[in-house]
């Protein structure tokens, strides 16, 4: 199958309408990765999800709405805590996990009573939504177990010649995927951190359940490794930049080739050095460095934003890329 890269706009959409209205998958851009959609009402569709993802069949999809008043097509109840989310954070990045409605396919939600439901904010997204006419489920456009992808080259260095359309919107705002809470209950679930934060949502809700019941994880998509970087990655603190640099002229001395992204100015014996500003310019440009770095550094070292806020929702996914290597 030919991948055809096209810049978003009319002729885009129309070439997306025709696919997804046959029963075909096509990538999108969002605000926070690029998303890989089909008709949330066909089960032979999303099935193509998960066969072009190679994605595990009990790990479910968002499905993604043009716009708010449409949630209730795709869920049995609206609770109070999922009205005040929706109230204050839709359209934007983050999804709420809700009672599902008969309508969606199983295949959808891998059989489970809950939907999630996402109502993007970037104007590509929407518009690309609209134009279908039906509810797009849709993970992100990545092979599961890399990175998501925040440009459409990423969506087709992984899936090229497997969909046959990548709309191309340019590079993702966010650059992470998007908070997931669960809205089903009475107090909100985080379980996904995202650009909106715990202490955005207990400022709109007065409270937060812990992800865990009874110590069992609650969500399907966090046991899995969500990415195994071809390189090492290691973390470091900024009160242990010392260590760090000890660490690099050790592993420098065994032949090993090392980049280090830092958000302070640090100087380390490198010849590649990648400065941050703050913890929303490493999200936007985390997943491009590791997918264009792994495959040129044995090591890449990233100096830990903050945990708090959004630094905390970057640290996730630090920690996860990384195998929890920290240096101490
Ligand atoms: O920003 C995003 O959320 C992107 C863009 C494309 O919208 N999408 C995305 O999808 O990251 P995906 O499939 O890579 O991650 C969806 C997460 C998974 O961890 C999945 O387990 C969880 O949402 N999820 C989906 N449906 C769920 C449900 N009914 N209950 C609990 N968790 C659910
Ligand atoms: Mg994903």
């Amino acid at each position: 199958m030919e991948t055809k890269v096209l810049p978003a706009g009319v002729k885009a959409y129309d070439a997306a309408k025709k696919i997804i209205l046959g029963g075909g998958i096509v990538a999108f851009p969002t605000e926070t990765v690029y998303g890989l959609g089909a008709n949330a009402y066909s089960d032979d569709a999303v099935k193509k999800i998960f066969i072009a993802k190679g994605r595990p069949n009990d790990n479910p999809l968002i499905v993604h709405l043009e716009n708010t008043n449409k949630i209730e097509s795709v869920c049995s109840e609206i609770t109070v805590t999922a009205k005040k989310l929706i109230k204050e954070f839709m359209p934007g990045p983050i999804t709420i996990v809700l009672k599902k409605s008969p309508k969606i396919s199983n295949f959808v939600t891998c059989n489970l009573d809950t939907v999630a439901v996402r109502v993007p904010q970037n104007k590509y997204a929407v518009e690309f939504i609209k134009m279908c006419g039906c509810p797009i489920a849709a993970p992100s456009a990545n092979t599961s177990g890399r990175p998501s992808p925040t440009l459409a080259q990423h969506v087709l260095d992984d899936l090229n010649g497997k969909i046959p359309l990548i709309i191309d919107g340019g590079m993702c705002d966010v650059g992470i995927e998007s908070t997931v809470v669960d809205a089903s209950g009475e107090a909100p679930v985080i379980l996904r951190p995202g650009k909106i934060t715990a202490e955005d949502i207990i400022k709109v809700c007065g409270k937060l359940a812990p992800a865990q019941k009874n110590g069992k994880i609650i969500s399907p998509g966090t046991k899995y490794k969500h990415y195994a970087p071809v390189c090492d990655i290691y973390l470091f603190d900024a009160f242990l930049a010392e260590k760090a640099g000890e660490f690099i002229d050790k592993k420098t001395a065994e032949g090993l080739n090392i980049l280090a992204i830092t958000k302070n100015v640090r100087n380390f014996n490198l010849n590649k050095i990648i400065n941050y500003q703050d913890e929303f310019e490493l999200a936007k440009n985390l997943y491009s460095y590791l997918r264009t770095w792994e495959n040129i550094y044995d090591i890449i070292l990233i100096e830990k934003p903050d945990d708090q806020g959004m630094g905390s929702s970057v640290l996730n996914r630090l920690l996860k890329a990384s195998g929890g290597k920290i240096i101490d």
